[in-house]
């Protein structure tokens, strides 16, 4: 197999076939300028405030300083890989919204890939893990509360048995 054949991603479910200048440069930039996928914000662009958060084999990264050379054959999960198949919002949204835990929003789409991961990982995270969790997301308007009630309501949602 040549190295062609292996230049490609899987983006929400999709396999993309990458160019040969697809495959460099950022995965936040690969996701904004050629997909289209406008959810990960380029807040800082050197991996400072969060808001370019998206997932990586399950994990939390900053798309902004990941390299797309380092995301080859990978799952990517953006903010637009969670509606459901109906249209509807992921209980992480929708318990943002009711949580209050959105003003502008521009940190909303990285806030919630990092909890989703945490969530991956720990079905009743403690209020300190969900702050742990979301320690790299800026959030310069809702002073944090309202996101960890956000991310705990989701969480008894998602996990009732928990
Ligand atoms: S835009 Fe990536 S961390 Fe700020
Ligand atoms: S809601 Fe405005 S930065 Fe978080």
């Amino acid at each position: 197999m040549s190295g062609d054949d292996e230049r490609f991603i899987m983006v929400n479910g999709i396999r993309r076939e990458l160019t040969g200048a697809q495959a460099e440069g950022s995965l936040l930039e690969y996701l904004r300028e050629e997909l289209d996928l406008t959810g990960a914000k380029n807040g800082c662009g050197v991996g400072a405030c969060g808001a370019c958060t998206v997932l990586v084999d399950g994990q939390a990264r900053r798309a902004c300083i990941t390299k797309m050379s380092s995301a080859l054959g990978k799952e990517i999960v953006t903010i637009e890989g969670l509606e459901g198949p109906g249209g509807e919002l992921h209980p992480l949204q929708q318990a943002f919204i009711e949580s209050g835990a959105i003003q502008c929003g521009f940190c909303t789409p990285g806030m919630i890939m990092s909890s989703l991961a945490l969530l991956g990982k720990e079905k009743r995270p403690s209020r300190e893990r969900i702050r742990q969790a979301i320690s790299g997301n800026l959030c310069r308007c809702t002073g944090y509360q309202q996101i960890v009630d956000a991310v705990e309501l989701a969480a008894r949602r998602m996990y009732p048995e928990a």
